[in-house]
C-alpha cells in the first residue's frame, strides 16, 4: 500500500518535471539554473518546516535497502556525486530529498574562480552535461569555515582534488598540495564521514597527473602517511585502459584504501552515446550522464572480479532510474552515485530509484540490497 502511494506520488511529480519544469528550467543558462538551485536547496534545509514538505513529496524508506558499509551506515545505496554541492550548502536537504548519503566538493588547498565560461551545458539528445568547472570553488579553509557546527543526517564525504593552477609544475608540489589539503580536513572536526581523493578530473591546467603506478604510489604514500580519519575512496578515470586501471588497483591495496569510485567523466568526444552535433557546441570539457556509463560499469565489473572482498567499490556514471543503478550493485558496486540523471529526470528521481531497487530485489528474492552486490 505505502510504495503503491509512493508510486502515484512519484508519478506525478515526474509529470510535472518533465511536463512543466523542465521545458522552462532548459531555457536558461545551465550554471545559472545550478546555482539558482543550490540558494533554494540550502534555503529549504534550513526550516523545519520545509524540510518536512521536501521529505513528504520526495522520500522513501525501505529497511531492505539499508547496510551498513565501511562501519558507516547507509539508508539507501543512492549518493549525491561530487560536482552539484561543491560548498556542502544542501547537507540538511539531501536527507530530505532521500539519498542515502552525499558528497560535498571537489574542494582544493587554494580557491579557484572556475575555467572561463561555458563550464556547464546540456546535451539532451546525449543525456549527458557538459563540465568543464576545473574545480571551481573556495578553497579548503572557506569551505569548512562555513561549515563549522554541522551535524549530518546521512553519511557525508568530502572530497579533495589538486589545486588548479600551472604553477604547480611538478609533482612533489601538486602532492604537497592535495596533503596540505587534508590536513586543514583533519583539523577541522567537522562530522564528514569518508574522504574521496579525485585524482581524475580532466578539466584541469596542471600536467601532473597520478595515472602511472609510480605517480599513485608517491601521492597515496604522502597521503596515508598521518593515518586519516575517516575512510578514503579514490574517484577514478574512466579512460584507462583495464591493464592501466589493474595496475592502479594494486597500488590502491597496498594502502589499504576503502574504496574506488567508478568514476569521473567521459573525455572522448567521439563516445557512440554523444550526438556529434550536441558536441560541436562546446570546444572544452568533458562529459556526464550516459556517455559515462558503459565504461563506468565494465570497470566496476573487472574491479569486482579482482579486488572483489579487498576492496568497496562506489558505481557513478550515467544512473538515471533503478534499472542502471541495480545493474552497477549486481556488477559488483555496494553503493551507487549520481548527479546527471537528477537533472534530466527530476529530484523524485532519487526516490524512484529506491523504490525501484526495492521491487527488483523482491522479484530475485533478495532480503537486503547487499545480497544482490556482484551476483552478475
Ligand atoms: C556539474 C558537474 C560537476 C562535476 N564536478 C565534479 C567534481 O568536482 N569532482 C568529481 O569528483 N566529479 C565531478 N563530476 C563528475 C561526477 O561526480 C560523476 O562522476 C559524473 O558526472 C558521472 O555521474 P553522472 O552520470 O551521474 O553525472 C561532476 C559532474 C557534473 C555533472
Amino acid at each position: 500500500m505505502k510504495d503503491t502511494l509512493i508510486s502515484v506520488r512519484n508519478r506525478a511529480l515526474r509529470t510535472v518535471y518533465k511536463w512543466i519544469l523542465k521545458p522552462i528550467l532548459f531555457q536558461f543558462d545551465a550554471e545559472l539554473i545550478h546555482d539558482s538551485f543550490i540558494k533554494i536547496g540550502q534555503t529549504i534545509g534550513k526550516s523545519v518546516i520545509t524540510r518536512k514538505i521536501s521529505s513528504f513529496f520526495c522520500n522513501y524508506k525501505e529497511s531492505s535497502l539499508e547496510q551498513n558499509i565501511a562501519s558507516l551506515n547507509f539508508v539507501n545505496p543512492l549518493g549525491l556525486a561530487a560536482g552539484f554541492d561543491y560548498e556542502g550548502r544542501l547537507t540538511e536537504t539531501m536527507p530530505e530529498i532521500g539519498f542515502g548519503f552525499e558528497t560535498i566538493g571537489t574542494i582544493t588547498n587554494y580557491p579557484y574562480g572556475g575555467n572561463i565560461k561555458p563550464r556547464l551545458g546540456r546535451l539532451p539528445k546525449s543525456r549527458s552535461l557538459l563540465v568543464n568547472k576545473g574545480f571551481k570553488n573556495l578553497g579548503i579553509h572557506k569551505t569548512l569555515e562555513n561549515l563549522v557546527g554541522k551535524k549530518f543526517k546521512i553519511p557525508v564525504g568530502l572530497s579533495i582534488g589538486v589545486t588548479n593552477t600551472s604553477s604547480l609544475s611538478n609533482q612533489k608540489e601538486a602532492i604537497l598540495d592535495i596533503v596540505n589539503a587534508f590536513k586543514v580536513a583533519e583539523n577541522y572536526k567537522i562530522p564528514f564521514s569518508y574522504y574521496e581523493l579525485n585524482i581524475s578530473c580532466p578539466n584541469l591546467q596542471t600536467s601532473v597527473e597520478f595515472y602511472s603506478a609510480t605517480n599513485l604510489e608517491e601521492l597515496l604514500s604522502a597521503v596515508t602517511k598521518n593515518k586519516l580519519s575517516k575512510p578514503l575512496f579514490i574517484k577514478m578515470p574512466i579512460d584507462k585502459t583495464d591493464t592501466e586501471v589493474l595496475e592502479m588497483l594494486e597500488v590502491i591495496l597496498k594502502y589499504g584504501v576503502t574504496g574506488v569510485i567508478f568514476g569521473n567523466l567521459q573525455k572522448n568526444k567521439q563516445d557512440p552515446t554523444l550526438d556529434p552535433k550536441e558536441v560541436a557546441l562546446f570546444s572544452k570539457g568533458n562529459f556526464s550522464g550516459k556517455p559515462t556509463e558503459k565504461r563506468s560499469n565494465e570497470l566496476i565489473s573487472l574491479t569486482y572480479k579482482t579486488c572483489g572482498g579487498k576492496i568497496i567499490i562506489i558505481g557513478c556514471g550515467g544512473v538515471f532510474n533503478a534499472d542502471d543503478a541495480y545493474k552497477k550493485i549486481k556488477l559488483g558496486a555496494s553503493l551507487v552515485q549520481l548527479i546527471t540523471g537528477m537533472i534530466f529526470e527530476g529530484p523524485q528521481v532519487i526516490s524512484d530509484i529506491n523504490l525501484g531497487l526495492v521491487k527488483l530485489l523482491k522479484k530475485d528474492s533478495y532480503k537486503n540490497i547487499s545480497e544482490a552486490i556482484g551476483k552478475d
